[in-house]
């Protein structure tokens, strides 16, 4: 059933059909698509998951969009409310302020702004703040909370409403969005028109040579469409009048870029930054078709591994089940062949995933609570990219015996030798590539 997906043509960013097949992996149900416990589920909807990279300007894109309505009209994915994720979006706000001088009175829009909890720390700053999300059910949580949210796909001519209601933002923000977005010519379009020429579009967006070098390809699914460089977005905002000004590194998601863009004509200095991280991107052998053919090998080796040593340490008789139900875990699970014949349950925070089945394998997921009477030996850690706080969180089960096998970048089993230290061996550390812009 892949009636409502399309397979792209021209490339979003460059407008150019010269593709690299990179990898396909055949038909793939939606990542966040849980489904409620049945008998059986026959006539579950697949869709084919393939990537391809553009050979001009090294855009990473899925070959085929889902069609937006059937993916975020009603959806699943709520902001998890994490230490570390509360502390990064307190960081956004302060480099909003401090580099581009957002003030407390200013207008703020987000795009994509789910629950709301990012804004809402904008508005304890005193700004003023609208929401745009088109997951309907999620809006009416946000509006239900007090942070006003509009259940719209952000375009030009929602654009023009807000423009008309509220004004000229100072800030437009499009955390974790704007890879999700087929029409991203569009939505700048429907930015440049309503941004204030002082004001700044900041995107935060997985970093593609985090992809790369991670062998992150579990975050390959069909709500990510494109998997940017700085370069590729540099090229994208070049042809739509605006500017990269400034980027900024992010743990979140396992490697993602904050990337600040401004009009052509407006007030704000590009900083050096843009141009080193770039530079340091095309050393980094993005233009060369291996690096692509060796992204697919090593996906192929981890897929193989991982069936793997979780299949053999079934047979030796080990319990396991999966932690966390990030919607990345999906991936992970239908691409190694893992399903309900070695993970027991997974557990997972998000009360609208609780009591649900993964999509494809099948496997209930359930609370903390649940998990915490029914620990397993191994858990399968899903939820890779909060590896540090679920570590933390977790000291019962560690110090009981239990373990986690962490799939990303090698498959590890962690604690490995239980030794002093080891507990921080296998986690999934940012990859060389991150690490070299990070410090700049
Ligand atoms: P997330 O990593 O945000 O990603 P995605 O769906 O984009 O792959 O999802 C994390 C999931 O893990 C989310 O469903 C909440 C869950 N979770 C837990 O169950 N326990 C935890 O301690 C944390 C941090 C997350
Ligand atoms: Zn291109």
């Amino acid at each position: 059933m892949s009636d409502s997906a399309r397979h792209i043509t021209e490339c979003r960013v460059c407008g150019r059909q010269n593709w690299q097949q990179v990898a396909s992996y055949g038909m793939v149900p939606l990542a966040n698509a849980l489904l409620e416990e049945a008998e059986s589920y026959d006539d579950e909807p697949r869709y084919p998951l393939g990537v391809v990279s553009c050979r001009f300007c090294r855009l990473m894109s899925l070959t085929h969009v889902v069609d937006p309505a059937v993916l975020y009209r009603d959806y699943l994915y709520v902001t998890p409310d994490s230490r570390s994720m509360a502390w990064h979006m307190r960081r956004v706000v302060e480099l909003c302020r401090r580099r581009f001088n957002v003030a407390r009175d200013s207008f703020v829009l987000e795009i994509g702004s789910n629950t709301g909890l990012q804004l809402d720390l904008f508005r304890q700053q005193g700004m003023r703040t609208l929401g745009v999300d088109p997951a309907r059910n999620i809006a009416r949580v946000a509006n239900d909370n007090g942070i006003e949210t509009w259940p719209e796909f952000f375009s030009a001519e929602v654009g023009g409403a807000v423009r008309r209601r509220f004004g000229q933002p100072k800030l437009i923000l499009g955390r974790h969005v704007f890879a999700h977005i087929d029409d991203i010519a569009g939505v700048a379009a429907g930015v440049r028109e309503l941004l204030s020429l002082d004001g700044v579009f900041a995107i935060e967006v997985p970093y593609a040579l985090e992809l790369l070098e991670k062998t992150a390809f579990d975050t390959i699914y069909h709500e990510h469409l494109s998997y940017f460089t700085v370069g590729t977005l540099r090229t994208f905002f070049d042809r739509h009048g605006m500017r990269v000004l400034d980027v900024e590194p992010t743990e979140v998601h396992g490697g993602s870029v904050l990337v600040f863009v401004g009009h052509r004509g407006g007030p704000w200095r590009t900083r050096a930054v843009v141009d080193e991280i770039c530079e340091q991107e095309e050393r980094a052998a993005l233009h060369d078709d291996e690096t692509y053919r060796r992204f697919a090998r090593d996906v192929e080796r981890v897929r193989t591994e991982l069936g793997a040593l979780v299949r053999e340490l079934v047979a030796e008789g080990n319990r396991v089940a999966g932690y966390g139900a990030p919607a990345k875990g999906n991936t992970l699970l239908n691409l190694c062949g893992l399903d309900g014949a070695q993970l027991e349950f997974c557990s997972d925070t998000t009360p609208l995933k609780q009591g649900k089945v993964l999509p494809g394998t099948h496997v209930p997921v359930r609370s903390p609570e649940y998990a915490e009477d029914h620990a397993p030996d191994y858990y399968l850690l899903l939820a890779w990219n909060y590896a540090r706080d679920i570590l933390a969180k977790e000291s019962a089960f560690l110090s009981g015996g239990g373990r986690f096998i962490v799939p990303i970048p090698r498959p590890a089993i962690v604690p490995g030798s239980g030794l002093p230290g080891a507990v921080e061996a296998g986690l999934p550390e940012a990859g060389a590539a991150f690490r070299r812009i990070a410090r700049l």
